[in-house]
């Protein structure tokens, strides 16, 4: 049988990676049609509104969306249609941590990939090449192809591929757009091979052959785990040590230079901070986690662990450095937050380090002013009232104030907290808000941002996180 032509292409999921990442596909190949499905209505609209009001905000997504939309690529909740109509399907719903029953806390949720998965069988009235973009399990794709081949048509044959994505949030584009790799794992059989030639030729359209990496379906799914697992062990390598040089009055960044000009450690992702958020490091590890505690592989499993581990506790300690500058308590006090986001140019708030850090400044009966340039008021009172279980809402908003402008959140207030790395918070004018601010002011950068000489010039008390007292 020659090697499928891709003419169609069918992503079920519109989410931070489904959305840009076929997108992407759509704007280097215009000969292919794709359309990219949810069952979530609003998701929909949101990227077909006409004023390009997209439902996720990522530098450069906007101009790549206005370039296809319309043209061939289209948004749409008919998944029966797109699936029909499509050679290859990616699925790329959300993979969350269970929350209850086996493996709660750690393992991964597969029923999303599960329903897309009935969904194709269901409805497909011809073969189809299927794959995985959603970060799984290791052998998902074995149980999606029992699935599929239990509840398909006659003459249906599925092939599974597995392509999971390694774009970060901030620079999806970028990264979409000159890949470090594509990683495609298929089953090493004749038909598996041609699968996965006709996905790798999709992405030929713009990535270098060099870069686009054939695997085993096994060691395709891991590798994405591994790949998540190993940057966040990374950061939280180096905020292990931030605790060090808090304690030995050595510099966290002076540390991390020195360190990563070894070529063999590299200075990328050896940056302290408040810890790593995302939808993605978390969830990860913990079924890395869950993986090798079901593979009799305790020791492995405990060294996972201890990466998350290590990350609550540099949240916690840094909600505490807050506390215990303050005089043991902040009790009544108001306390401006800069930054709601899990990192920079994202508008996505899960796992967010600013959520705990709320959590804590809330707990100590503290009043908190938050700021954040692209998360908008509804989605922090999601966040806060889910942190907060015990806390009604209405309780929350006699605590919490949002703010239209960082110099707004922060006038009046005895102590600012920097929670996530946006460039403009570089660029305030430090000397108006202290003009503004009661006395002694505050501030706690907890992503190494900031001049603290400079502020301390102004009159600003300091501390940042890998630096000792001064
Ligand atoms: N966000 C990232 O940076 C990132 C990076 C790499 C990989 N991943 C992985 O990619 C997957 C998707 O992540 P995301 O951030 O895009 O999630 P997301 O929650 O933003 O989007 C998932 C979408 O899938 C939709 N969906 C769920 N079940 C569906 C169904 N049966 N039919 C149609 N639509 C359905 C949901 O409505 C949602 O809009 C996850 O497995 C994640 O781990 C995420």
């Amino acid at each position: 049988m020659a090697p499928v032509k891709v003419k169609k292409i069918c992503c079920i999921g519109a989410g931070y990676v489904g959305g840009p990442t076929c997108a992407v596909i759509a704007l280097k190949c215009p000969q292919i049609q794709v359309t990219i499905v949810d069952l979530n209505q609003a998701r929909i609209d949101a990227w077909n509104s006409p004023d390009f009001d997209l439902p996720i905000y990522e530098p450069g997504l906007v101009d790549v969306v206005k370039a296809s939309r319309g043209r061939n690529l289209f948004f749409s909740t008919d998944v029966d249609k797109a699936i029909q109509e499509a050679e290859l399907i990616f699925v790329s719903v959300n993979t969350p941590t269970k929350k209850t029953g086996v493996g709660a806390g750690f393992g991964a949720d597969l029923h999303y990939v599960e329903s897309a998965t009935r969904r194709i069988a269901a409805v497909a009235q011809n073969s189809k090449i299927v794959v995985e973009k959603s970060t799984v399990p290791c052998r998902t794709a074995e149980s999606m192809r029992t699935i599929l081949e239990a509840n398909c048509k006659p003459g249906c044959r599925f092939d599974i591929l597995s392509n999971p994505e390694f774009l970060a949030e901030g620079t999806a584009i970028q990264d979409l757009f000159s890949p470090d790799r594509v990683l495609i794992g298929s089953l090493q059989t004749q038909e598996g091979k041609d699968a996965c030639g006709a996905l790798a030729s999709v992405y030929a359209n713009w990535v270098p052959n060099g870069r686009i990496l054939t695997v085993g379906l096994w060691s395709s799914e891991l590798s994405k785990l591994a790949a998540n697992a190993m940057l966040a062990q990374r950061i939280s390598s180096i905020n292990a040590l931030s605790a060090i040089c808090e304690a030995t009055g050595a510099n966290i960044d002076e540390v991390s230079h020195a360190v990563g000009y070894d070529s063999r450690v590299g200075s990328k992702f050896l940056r302290a901070s408040v810890g790593f958020g995302g939808s993605c490091f978390q969830k990860d590890i913990l079924n890395l986690v869950y993986l090798s505690e079901s593979l009799h592989l305790p020791e492995v499993a405990a060294y996972w662990r201890q990466v998350v581990e290590l990350n609550e506790y540099q949240k916690s300690r840094f909600s505490k450095t807050v506390v215990d500058t303050l005089f043991n308590t902040i009790t009544g006090k108001h306390i401006t937050v800069l930054g709601f986001a899990f990192k920079a140019d994202t508008g996505d708030t899960r796992e967010s380090p600013a959520i705990s850090l709320i959590r804590d400044f809330l707990a100590e009966r503290a009043y908190v002013t938050i700021y954040d340039p692209k998360v908008d008021a509804e989605q922090i009172w999601q966040d806060l009232a889910e942190a907060n279980p015990n806390l009604p809402l209405e309780l929350i908003k006699k605590q919490v104030t949002l703010a239209p402008s960082a110099l707004e959140a922060c006038k009046n207030k005895e102590a600012v907290v920097i929670a996530t790395e946006w460039k403009e918070f570089k660029e305030i004018d430090w000397q108006v808000v202290y003009d503004n601010m009661t006395k002694p002011a505050f501030v706690f950068d907890g992503r190494l941002i900031l001049d603290a000489e400079k502020l301390r010039k102004i009159g600003f008390r300091v501390k940042v996180i890998g630096r000792g007292s001064q």
